[in-house]
């Protein structure tokens, strides 16, 4: 099947039209700068450009970047504070008239990495770690989803992990890999104290330059980088919608 996926992020909304078999896109990337501020009736207008852009008519998918249960928002986390308790999936269709499946971006990512990249087959506990403007997590077992992990907010010093070991923060601070590795290094021997994943896949825009910080994360697991790069989020968010479809 064809459905369009849409990553919704801090800094750009992307769709693109995917195969759901294949897992991979069969049309260009469409991206839209994310509204500043990034409130409801503002990202829901992109979401309906995006739509038009694909004279698309279907069910779709959307990748979203908070903590979200059954498709309402918990906390608008690092887009707007206004998100909150919005049923996003009811605010999308009243715009649109379509019906959507909205999950976490971190989630997203790792449905596409556990269906068509670094993560094929793997069993047990996999934990799909993205470090990008937050730290995003996707858990699965034995293959299954466990939705709405939210690991980049355990806490450190009375704050969030994210907000001192996030890709951002190294940006921000200009940290180099090495400082940054060993941020992340206590961060990722955290995270295996409490749950002793089989394995780590890095995702987000820093699974890229994954050989230049893993020599300083000190764990038990191995850690390998995600293979979907850019794509996963829109890739994994077409998959859910397609998932839900096939239920209904
Ligand atoms: C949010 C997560 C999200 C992550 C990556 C965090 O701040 O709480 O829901 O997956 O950022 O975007």
């Amino acid at each position: 099947m064809e459905i369009l996926g849409i990553d919704i992020g801090g800094t750009g909304i992307k769709g693109a039209i995917v195969n759901t078999e294949k897992g991979e896109l069969v049309t260009e990337r469409f991206r839209i700068p994310t509204p500043k501020p990034a409130i409801p009736q503002e990202v829901a207008k992109v979401i309906a450009k995006i739509v038009s852009h694909f004279n698309y008519n279907g069910v779709v998918g959307c990748g979203f970047p908070t903590p979200l249960s059954h498709g309402v928002c918990k906390s608008g986390g690092n887009l707007h504070e206004a998100w909150k308790d919005t049923n996003v999936e009811e605010l999308f269709t009243d715009k649109t008239g379509l019906k959507y499946t909205v999950v976490n971006d971190a989630d997203a990512a790792a449905i596409a990495e556990m269906n068509f990249g670094a993560g094929i087959n793997k069993k047990g506990l996999v934990a799909v770690i993205t470090l990008g403007t937050g730290i995003g997590s996707g858990l699965f077992y034995d293959g299954i989803l466990i939705p709405n992990s939210e690991l980049g907010h355990v806490s450190y010093k009375n704050e969030a992990f994210e907000k001192y070991a996030a890709d951002s923060i190294r940006k921000k601070e200009d940290l180099s890999y090495r400082k940054w590795g060993k941020r992340l290094n206590k961060y990722f021997n955290h995270i295996e104290l409490i749950l002793s994943p089989d394995l780590f896949i890095i995702g987000g825009g820093a699974s890229k330059k994954l050989d230049r910080y893993i020599d300083q994360i000190k764990i038990a697991a191995p850690i390998i980088p995600a293979e979907n790069k850019n794509e996963a989020g829109i890739i994994g968010a077409a998959m859910a919608a397609y998932h839900e479809y096939l239920k209904n």
